[in-house]
């Protein structure tokens, strides 16, 4: 979600921080910070905006020490502004930290500093860590690794951080927890990074932190690895071999397949202190001011484009379903030009991955110049649609670098059936059993993505044999229907295939005509409600000899025997199959892309966002 870059040696380290983030810059940009120690004092220097923008700030200023610390910001809480760039000093400036992730119970921890005097500078979450370690310190009398351990055990969420200290410029604190950091080991010198590639034109010698690890990296008593239960641990260092355009993208050929690979944590990030599983609630901070307001609401209009639209329409089935209230999915680009019946009654819910298509942005100011309230859908912190609604949910699925949209899509949906379980209870319109039992089943979603993510090897065999189909029809019932849309859209938005999704039962208006021995069917089959209409929709289009491929629950024995292929895919309650069943799609439209030679991360024609009208 950011990128982090530190150094310790016996070169000057602020031009390779500054080289380092520039590296990282792919994986955040809301702006860009380092902080070194000259020997005697800590020094910071931090911008809004790109690297660059840091690089023309401090270009005239004594940027001098062999010690430092840099990040570029993905925000997650608090705009991306200056103050609340990275890093971040303690109360007393003898400290600077600079961190990724998100710090769950921050206001907790907040709320209890400030009693104990602490002043805060920013509004971000990362801010308080840093008081919080000052705090243990003064407290305790002890030293930046202990203080930093026993703040760790008190933090709930996901950190990497990087911690250096004015007083004692011979040493650097690094400890990580479900956000990734790796520690390069030169000859008398350190490096770290977010991943490797700041690192792997100094030393290929690398040592992956784990979950939960604490390191101090020292000039005089080298490394030290410790659990923050203050277990020893032995460093195991590896040599890395790749190269760094391959590391950019994880190691994956190109930012699509990161991404969906990201999925699993991307759905727990989005989850992240808002599925209260043992508490038995969820938690939307975003919107809690306008909670009343919502929940009074006659129906709810859920405006989009593209893949956003199509996350709209899996959100209409689930709101309608969970929580009762009609609702109305609106292509933004068609609301805009309606003269809608809307007025202050009207919620609003406006999905963007960007935050800055224009579509949407003009909806959104159509809609409030009629009264309606706005609730915002963004994966982008502080973009321009985010800043236009009056309250919302973030994605936080981190940057969506590969144009064809997958991550922001299931945390599109994630976020929808959050809001659709919160809006149910809160209405007494589901009932309690269902509720824990959906709670419990939200959770174990990202493990089971990452069970269908094991398909990717059979998926990419059958991406093989219909590549070269020029075209193909997707086809879904209930809330599957706007899967199949997405699978449609993504297939030919990058590997320019026609392709067109359907209701299953729609077939036989026309689409069948279509069918025939040169047509691929992905068709969706899990065991749900209309599991028995969707196999005969399947034996309508092999009695035409056309080539049914079918995304089954895991264990299905009676499609295996129709379809020329099954996808399986784990057991879940059929509201959450859509998170499920769309993996099966992204794989295959990116694979068959790549095997006829698209330009899978940036497809002709297209933007990542589109601000234009
Ligand atoms: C999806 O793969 C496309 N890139 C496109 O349809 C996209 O979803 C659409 O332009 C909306 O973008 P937004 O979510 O950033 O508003
Ligand atoms: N949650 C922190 C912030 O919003 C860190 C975000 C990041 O990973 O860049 O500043």
């Amino acid at each position: 979600m950011c990128g982090i870059v530190a150094y310790i040696g016996d070169k000057k380290a602020f031009p390779i921080i500054l080289k380092g983030l520039k590296r990282l810059e792919y994986r955040g940009y809301d702006s860009a910070g380092i902080a070194v120690n000259n020997g005697t004092e800590l020094n910071l220097y931090k911008k809004a905006g790109k690297v660059v923008e840091l690089e023309k700030f401090a270009k005239d200023k004594d940027t001098s020490g062999n010690v430092g610390i840099g990040h570029t910001r993905w925000a997650t809480h608090g705009k991306p502004n200056d103050v609340n760039a990275h890093p971040h000093a303690s109360g007393n400036s003898k400290f600077a930290l600079v961190h990724n992730g998100i710090i769950e119970n921050y206001a907790v921890l907040k709320e209890e500093l400030e009693k104990r005097g602490h002043i805060f500078k920013s509004e971000t979450d990362t801010e308080v860590l840093m008081h919080l370690i000052e705090d243990i310190i003064s407290k305790q009398n002890c030293d930046l690794f202990e203080g930093t351990r026993q703040a760790l055990n008190e933090v709930i969420g996901a950190y990497a951080i990087v911690v250096i200290s004015e007083d004692n410029p011979n040493e650097i604190i690094a400890a990580k927890k479900s956000s990734p950091l790796v520690i390069g080991v030169g000859i008398d010198e350190f490096f770290i990074g977010s991943d490797a590639t700041p690192i792997i034109e100094y030393t290929k010698n690398v040592i992956y932190l784990e979950d939960g690890e604490i390191a101090k990296l020292s000039l005089t008593s080298g490394l030290t690895l410790k659990t923050i239960q203050n277990v020893e641990k032995t460093p195991y260092i590896q040599e890395l071999e790749m190269k760094i355009e391959t590391l950019e993208k994880g190691g994956y050929d190109h930012f699509m397949l990161k991404e969906i690979f990201e999925q699993p944590r991307s759905i727990q990030d989005c989850m992240r202190g808002r599925l209260m599983l043992h508490q038995n609630y969820i938690s939307l901070g975003g919107i809690e001011a306008y909670q009343d307001k919502i929940f009074a609401a006659k129906r709810l209009i859920i405006i989009a484009c593209g893949t956003s639209w199509h996350a709209g329409i899996v959100g209409e089935y689930l709101l309608e379903e969970l929580a009762r209230i009609p609702v109305e999915v609106e292509y933004a680009s068609e609301f805009r030009y309606r003269n809608p019946i809307i007025d202050e009654n009207d919620i609003v819910i406006a999905i963007s991955q960007s935050g800055e298509t224009a579509d949407t942005l003009a909806a959104i100011e159509l809609a409030k110049s009629k009264g309606a309230t706005i609730i915002g859908i963004c994966n982008v912190v502080n973009s321009t649609i985010a800043r236009a609604t009056d309250c919302g949910a973030y994605t936080h699925a981190g940057p969506e670098i590969g144009v064809a949209s997958t991550k922001a899509f299931t945390a599109q949906v994630t976020v929808l059936t959050l809001i659709s379980l919160l809006f149910g209870k809160n209405k007494g319109v589901i009932e309690p059993a269902r509720f824990t039992r959906l709670m419990h089943e939200l959770n174990a979603i990202p493990s089971k993505v990452e069970e269908v993510l094991k398909s990717d090897a059979y998926i990419k065999s059958i991406a093989e044999i219909y590549k070269d189909a020029p075209n193909a029809l997707f086809l879904g019932r209930g809330i599957n229907f706007p899967v199949a849309l997405e699978g449609a859209l993504k297939l030919k938005e990058i590997s320019y295939i026609h392709a067109e999704g359907y209701p299953a039962a729609e077939m036989k208006h026309g689409p069948i005509a279509l069918i025939d021995e040169e047509m691929p069917v992905y068709v969706i089959a899990t065991q749900d409600a209309s599991y028995e209409k969707v196999v005969s929709n399947i034996q309508e289009v092999k009695a035409r000899k056309g080539k049914v491929i079918a995304i089954v629950t895991k264990g299905d024995k009676v499609v295996k025997n129709i379809a020329d292929h099954v996808i399986e895919i784990p057991k879940t309650d059929d509201m959450l199959v859509p998170l499920l069943a769309t993996i099966p799609f992204q794989l295959l439209s990116y694979h068959v892309a790549v095997m006829r030679a698209c330009n899978v991360d940036q497809p002709r024609n297209l933007a990542k966002s589109v601000t234009v009208e």
